[in-house]
């Protein structure tokens, strides 16, 4: 049988804490990938040789080539350039749209039965981009976007009333941008909406703070984004899948039809098993909810054919 197998495609901020927690889970073997000479040899050596203090046995290979991914179970796309202060997730599209074509064309190639769960910005476009490259039914495309938006929501609900974090339940859906869609009236503290903990006006302002969350980090660092909430947030993902757990969380995928959205990538509820996204899990969102996600999902799809104007893909 053997481990599972779990490739890591960029091996920067994002992909290298993706392969340390991976490993720190012991979730599989795991190879690390990426363009610069040396690097990714030289990270997953130093995760080798952390693995006798934590105890475990996932082995990680540092890689520039695409030959010791083939049979990967999972691939995690985290290769691309990061935003820059002043900078929106879309400034990032024409680089990226080429990084994560050439890397889905080399992946698919030695892996075509695998799982691909994109990290890359702008997300909801690069999954796109992933999906039509490889050729892969939706099942086996996805993004990870609504796991850190609705982290992060909970985080701030938990400064907010001083409780735990295992206790709040949140979900954001929609497309990784400003616009994204936190649903404040399906967030709850130990089963109690969070709309009778938190006044209206400030959970208004909290749901702002979520909308704002990548940007606050961008500002903070000035030299790159957030990585340890996404690098964690995209490996329960991977946990959920090579566990079969069944988990509902908010992933990108393709909808088709779903909440009314058609052949677009955005973030709506899915269960997460080992086929992958094996079901998209339908609530009843209000009027207004809807109508936020659908301009949501709008705007990704405006994304979309810009890509498809430039003439890459
Ligand atoms: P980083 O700059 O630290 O790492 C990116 C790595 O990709 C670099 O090591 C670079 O050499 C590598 N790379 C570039 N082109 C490549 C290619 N063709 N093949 C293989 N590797 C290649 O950036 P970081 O912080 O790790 O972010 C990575 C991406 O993830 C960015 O686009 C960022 O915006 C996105 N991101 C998305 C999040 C989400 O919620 N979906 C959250 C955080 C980051
Ligand atoms: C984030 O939300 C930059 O998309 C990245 O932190």
């Amino acid at each position: 049988m053997g481990r599972p197998k779990i490739s890591v495609i960029g091996a920067g901020n994002v992909g290298a804490s993706t392969a340390l927690m991976l490993s720190q889970m012991e979730l599989g073997d795991i190879v690390l990938v990426d363009i610069v000479e040396g690097m990714p040899q030289g990270k997953s050596l130093d995760m080798m040789e952390m693995n006798p203090v934590i105890g475990s046995d996932s082995n990680i290979t540092g890689t520039n080539g695409y030959e010791e991914t083939a049979g990967s179970d999972i691939v995690v796309i985290t290769s691309g350039i990061p935003r820059k202060p002043g900078m929106s997730r879309d400034d990032l599209i024409s680089t990226n749209t080429n990084v994560v074509k050439q890397v889905t064309e080399n992946v698919a190639a030695q892996s075509p039965n695998a799982i691909l769960i994109l990290v890359t910005n702008p997300l909801d476009a690069m999954v796109y981009v992933a999906h039509k490259v490889s050729g892969f039914p939706r099942e086996r495309v996805m993004g990870m976007a609504g796991v850190l938006d609705s982290a992060r929501f909970r985080a701030f609900i938990g400064m907010e009333l001083g409780v735990s974090v295992e206790n709040i339940n949140a979900f954001v859906l929609g497309g990784h941008g400003d616009d994204m869609v936190p649903l404040g009236r399906f967030t709850t503290v130990a089963g109690v909406p969070v709309t009778e903990l938190i006044p209206e006006a400030r959970l208004e302002e909290i749901i702002q703070r979520t909308r704002g969350g990548g940007g606050e980090i961008v500002k903070l660092l000035k030299t790159g984004s957030a990585f340890y909430a996404p690098a964690m947030s995209a490996v329960e993902m991977v946990e959920a899948i090579l566990k079969d757990k069944k988990k509902i969380l908010p992933c990108c995928v393709r909808a088709e039809g779903e909440y009314g959205v058609e052949n677009t990538f955005v973030g709506l509820p899915v269960k997460l098993g080992r086929a992958g996204v094996e079901e998209v899990f339908q609530i009843d969102l209000s009027d207004s909810e809807t109508k936020e996600l659908h301009e949501s999902a709008s705007h990704v799809k405006e994304l979309c054919e810009h890509i498809e104007g430039l003439g890459i893909i």
